[in-house]
């Protein structure tokens, strides 16, 4: 039953969103036991082939969870531009060699390579108190935890709060890492509508009613792959109510700080239920692997034997690093010049685009593009975009609801210049100004 139902998804004759029979209409039409219909679809949702929606029923996904890696894929491919995985800017990162030369000079160094208590050395852990301050988030090193990474202090956050079998409230669109993540943990996602201000918050307040749900993992600032904003009145409606339902926000704020002048993070006005992470990926780098963890002094010691199960603790020379670079002002550096680029890049999107749907926040690394009524789905898009040598990442690939909208995300700050950017968005705008089908013989 499941490679029966693997292989229609596969060929395309399931195509994602349909709605599959309930469970006892198949076995009644299959002549097999309920239980057997059960397993199979249980198995199918853990591969990520079917997703079941309470009250509602079981729906085909975008297609097997690989798919999630093969963007990664067509970067190795020659003369292909991608604009399908977001790489933030490589090239304007802080200068390493100038780091670790002045690492060098310094005594006493070998005490990176001890090992240090869980949450992070102090002086680590205050320079994480430091760059939180950069977002509006005032803390003191004791509420810091140093993480190896945003996708690691995610981690740690959920399996130090949730069980197996918890629900996670998710928008409806999100980031693929929580997917993966919160399929790891055994999670139930529970989607949640958006709107061009993001997450609604009435909705959110009736889940929370009826789900039951013990966190709300949400990207306010920048979303990604939405690239909405979420305003402020909004931001303290949310925080409002999960402090109500005592339900804790884990808010991943990687993009916060690419933005001019974003409102303040969920965790200003929910100090006591939000969980918050002050990343470096977007803004200056990700290949060092540090990112801070910032709570209320309560979830301390789970927070902190999360870090001991998943990793002992981050690696203290990539720590050391970081420190140095937010003390010595050489992230806020980086982050300028990776916002300057940014700017030219979106400006570049919002003219060659202009005759189309694109959202994007003026120093953003992506944009959001919904496509042309003619275009019902953002799989062949996607698909018609490739053979024209640019990649895109197509709705599906963020999509927890039951049908992804027909829209694909653009990265922006992935081709090495905007010339190269600007053919990729060249070849797009020719296929969207046509209909299906018609790729090919236009370009
Ligand atoms: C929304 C979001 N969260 C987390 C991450 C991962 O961040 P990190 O590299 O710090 O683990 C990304 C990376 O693209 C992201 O877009």
């Amino acid at each position: 039953l499941l490679e029966a139902l693997a292989g229609d998804v596969e060929s395309g004759r399931l195509a994602p969103g349909t709605q599959l029979p309930t469970q006892r209409e198949l076995a009644d039409v299959l002549g097999v036991s309920l239980g057997t219909v059960t397993r199979a679809y249980a198995e199918a949702e853990k591969k990520g082939i079917v997703r079941g929606e309470i009250g509602r029923g079981t729906f085909v996904t975008g297609g097997p969870r690989e798919e999630y890696g093969a963007a990664e894929f067509e970067l190795g491919t020659p003369g292909m531009i991608d604009l399908a995985v977001v790489r933030p800017l490589y090239g304007l990162e802080p200068d390493l060699g100038a780091a670790l030369r002045g690492l060098a000079r310094r005594p006493a160094l070998s005490e990176l390579l001890h090992y240090q208590p869980n949450a992070g050395m102090r002086r680590h852990r205050a320079a994480g108190a430091q760059w939180a301050s950069r977002f509006g988030v005032d803390v003191d090193a004791e509420s810091v935890i140093v993480c190896a990474g945003t996708q690691h202090a995610l981690t740690v956050a959920l399996t130090s709060l949730c069980e197996s079998g918890d629900t996670l409230l998710v928008e409806e669109l999100t980031y693929p890492g929580i997917r993966v993540l919160a399929d790891l943990l055994g999670l139930k996602m529970v989607p949640l509508p958006m709107d061009d201000r993001g997450l609604v918050p009435e909705a959110f307040e009736a889940a929370c009613r009826q789900r039951r749900p013990r966190a709300l993992f949400t990207m306010p600032t920048i979303h990604n792959p939405a690239a909405v904003t979420i305003p402020d009145g909004r931001r303290r409606k949310i925080a409002a109510t999960a402090a109500a339902h005592d339900v804790v926000i884990i808010e991943d704020t990687v993009n916060h700080l690419l933005a001019d002048e974003p409102p303040p993070p969920l965790s200003v006005y929910a100090p006591e239920t939000a969980y918050f992470v002050a990343s470096l990926s977007k803004a200056v780098t990700g290949g060092l692997r540090v990112a801070y963890l910032i709570a209320h002094q309560r979830a301390m010691d789970s927070l902190t034997r999360a870090v001991w199960a998943t990793n002992w603790m981050t690696a203290p020379l990539c720590a050391e690093i970081a420190a140095a670079w937010i003390e010595d002002g050489t992230a806020d550096e980086a982050c300028a010049r990776k916002k300057a680029e940014a700017g030219k890049r979106v400006s570049a999107a919002r003219r060659i685009l202009s005759d189309f749907d694109l959202r994007a926040d003026d120093h953003g690394h992506h944009a959001w593009l919904t496509l042309p009524e003619c275009w019902q789905s953002a799989a062949q898009f996607a698909e018609e975009a490739r053979r024209a040598g640019v990649a895109v990442a197509p709705a599906d690939l963020f999509s927890v609801g039951a049908a992804a909208p027909a829209a694909v995300r653009l990265a922006l700050s992935t081709p090495r210049n905007v010339e190269t950017l600007s053919q990729g968005l060249g070849k797009l705008k020719r296929l969207l100004g046509g209909p299906p089908g018609l790729g090919a013989a236009i370009l």
